[in-house]
């Protein structure tokens, strides 16, 4: 049996070349998910619960990037991720939430927990009779007063079908933040907010449906819910769904991509594979981008339980070029694994470890010895495994699992925001190495060299 050797990102280094891209500014890191789904940053997300819940998605999606609702969850409550991301930059809200008058502050309280946002249009019935906003109610110690009683009556409405462009000219000329929009009959039918308009126009760059509003995916298995939690997913507002297994060999795996592709009309991300046979396999099935990495992600136990896997660089060399557009998913602990996934051919990077330490995955700052930490599990994990049965209440088996996933603490690093720009940084100064004024280029463009022991501690790898 031959016995090919492959590598990974710090097996090799990219060679640079004479350039007249002189500008890390004025590169294009634009890419495609998939055929119909453009981002102006190759970065996802990844779809694990101590990642990507609502506030990860929000803050990717703003970035130009996108990120994907973990699937560990009830189907309602991963709906209700995807939801608040699709309601936050939403200039036009279609279905604003309401309460009723009755409410009482503690009710209301409650729902603003659950809900994410602060203020509310009050109706009786459908019909719009005040609105109550934070300023309402900040000081109030009673918790039994209804809203009825600190709400706003006079509300300033405009009709349904008001253009952007009308809404916020209503909203300076009275110097107010929320326009509800109403039909002839005073029902509600939508609402356009300053501060949705302001945030959409400072984030020149975000990635955003037809509408307006921002992208984000949801993660599915390959169980007998998936198509139902399909359905809800995209109910919800999914721009796309992610057939989510660790195994994307399985037969299951491209019979599940095949049913949401017959039954929906959305795009599919499917995986994880690592091979060109793989790749086709799912694209055959209908997969409109494939995630391609067995084992080497950072809380991944799959090499040492199970003895499979391919190293990454070669996994994205060999699933690329195969006519569907490859996630390298795991393994990326700084740009210029990144550099080295995308010159590889990945038209996408999905990250996990290195987001959860940030201040927009889920999950509480955990100090220990005066470090700040944030926990991080693979999926796999033995935690995540008998946390599942108490989110969706799954009988599962703990004593017979084989865990492949590990749990860990990753050093807490702040926002995301500032680890997302120094990875797009480092991207773009390969790319002024390479000659590159976009990613095509820098992929064509690409040749890389292998190290010897001695090259990867020069290169400060080991
Ligand atoms: P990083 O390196 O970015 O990797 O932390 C994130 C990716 O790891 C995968 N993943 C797992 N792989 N066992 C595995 O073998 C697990 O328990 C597990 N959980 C997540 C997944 O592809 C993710 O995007």
């Amino acid at each position: 049996m031959e016995i090919k050797q492959l590598l990974t990102f710090d097996d090799v280094l990219l060679v640079p070349m004479v350039s007249k891209v002189s500008s890390r500014k004025t590169v294009d890191t634009s890419t495609y998910l998939t055929d119909s789904i453009k981002l102006s940053i190759p970065i996802i997300s990844s779809n694990m619960d101590t990642v990507t819940e609502a506030t990860m998605a929000i803050t990717m999606a703003r970035l130009g990037g996108v990120g994907v609702i973990h699937r560990f969850n009830t189907i309602e409550k991963e709906a209700e991720e995807i939801s608040k991301v699709k309601r936050k930059q939403n200039v036009i809200i279609d279905k604003p939430y309401c309460v009723p008058p009755n409410f009482t502050l503690k009710q209301l309280s409650s729902f603003i927990e659950e809900k994410g946002v602060s203020s509310f249009l009050v109706t009786s019935g459908e019909k719009l009779v005040g609105i109550i906003t934070k300023r309402d109610f900040q000081f109030e110690t009673d918790q039994d007063k209804k809203v009825s009683e600190m709400m706003t009556k006079d509300v300033i409405t405009a009709k349904k079908g008001t253009s952007l462009e009308e809404a916020k000219s209503v909203l300076h000329k009275n110097k107010i933040e929320k326009l509800p929009l109403v039909d002839a009959k005073g029902r509600v039918c939508g609402m356009v907010t300053t501060r949705d308009i302001m945030i959409s126009e400072s984030y020149g760059s975000a990635s955003k449906d037809k509408h307006g509003r921002l992208i984000v995916g949801g993660a599915v298995g390959i169980g007998s819910d998936s198509l139902e939690r399909t359905k809800t997913l995209i109910d919800a507002g999914a721009d796309f769904i992610v057939v989510d297994v660790a195994n994307g060999y399985l037969e299951k795996t491209a019979d599940t991509v095949k049913a949401i592709k017959k039954a929906f009309s959305i795009d599919v991300v499917a995986g994880n594979v690592a091979t060109k046979e793989g790749v086709i396999n799912l694209k055959k099935a209908g997969a409109d981008c494939v995630k391609v990495g067995i084992g080497p992600g950072g809380a991944c136990l799959t090499r040492p339980v199970a003895g499979v896997g391919y190293p990454q660089l070669s996994a994205i060399m060999e699933c690329s070029g195969n006519g569907v557009p490859i996630i390298s998913d795991g393994g990326i602990v700084k740009s210029a694994d990144i550099s080295k996934a995308i010159a590889g051919g990945a038209e996408t990077v999905m990250i996990g470890g290195l987001l959860a330490g940030t201040d927009e995955s889920p999950g509480s700052i955990i100090t220990k010895e005066s470090v700040n930490y944030k926990f991080y599990r693979g999926m796999a994990s033995v935690d995540a495994f008998a946390d599942r049965s108490f989110k969706t209440n799954e009988v599962v088996d703990i004593e017979g699992y084989t865990p492949e996933g590990t749990e860990k603490l990753v050093p807490y690093r702040g926002s995301t925001v500032k680890i997302v720009n120094n990875l797009i940084g480092g991207l773009r100064s390969a790319m002024t190495y390479l000659d590159a004024k976009d990613l095509k280029e820098f992929r064509a463009n690409a040749r890389f060299v292998s190290l010897t022991e001695a090259g990867k501690k020069e290169s400060k790898y080991i």
